[in-house]
């Protein structure tokens, strides 16, 4: 059994998604384990995206992130953390593969309604921020 994060980003939230894409996640075999919603602040965002903060479009994500709270999910269950990378899709909606949450919800490269931790030592670093 594995653990990993997701973010359901502001624009899924904004959208009224939430009980969507969790289905979504368990129709997949995975199981919710905590969740809660926040509104994000720019020192839990650097630590979050810490590889990112010297790209060009990390202020325009950190706008974006900051749009309306976010829902913040503990998923559980055998090869999660791979398993949801699969079913979040590829990181531009355009290139996702079908049935993906990116492909049906997302909008662009940047409005792509969640985030999945990228690996086993991403998720381990991750769920330690944020819960
Ligand atoms: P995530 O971390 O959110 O699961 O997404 P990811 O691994 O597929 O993508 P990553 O490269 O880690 O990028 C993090 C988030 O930054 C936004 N982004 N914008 N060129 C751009 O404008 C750009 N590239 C990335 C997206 O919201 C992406 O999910
Ligand atoms: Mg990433």
């Amino acid at each position: 059994m594995e653990k990993t994060l997701v973010l359901i980003k502001p624009d899924a939230v904004k959208r009224g998604l939430i009980g969507k894409i969790l289905s979504i996640y368990e129709e997949n075999g995975l199981s919710i384990c905590r969740l809660y919603k926040k509104h994000l602040n720019k020192e839990l965002l650097a630590k979050h995206y810490e590889e990112h903060i010297h790209r060009d479009f990390y202020p325009s994500l950190v706008e974006f992130m900051l749009e309306d709270e976010v829902v913040v999910v503990e998923i559980q269950g055998d090869k999660a953390v791979s398993l949801v990378r699969e079913i979040n899709g590829a990181t531009n909606p355009s290139k996702a593969r079908p049935c993906t949450i990116r492909y049906i919800y997302g909008e662009s490269v940047q409005r792509n309604v969640v985030h999945g931790s990228a690996d086993l030592e991403d998720a381990k670093r991750e769920l330690s921020i944020w819960f």
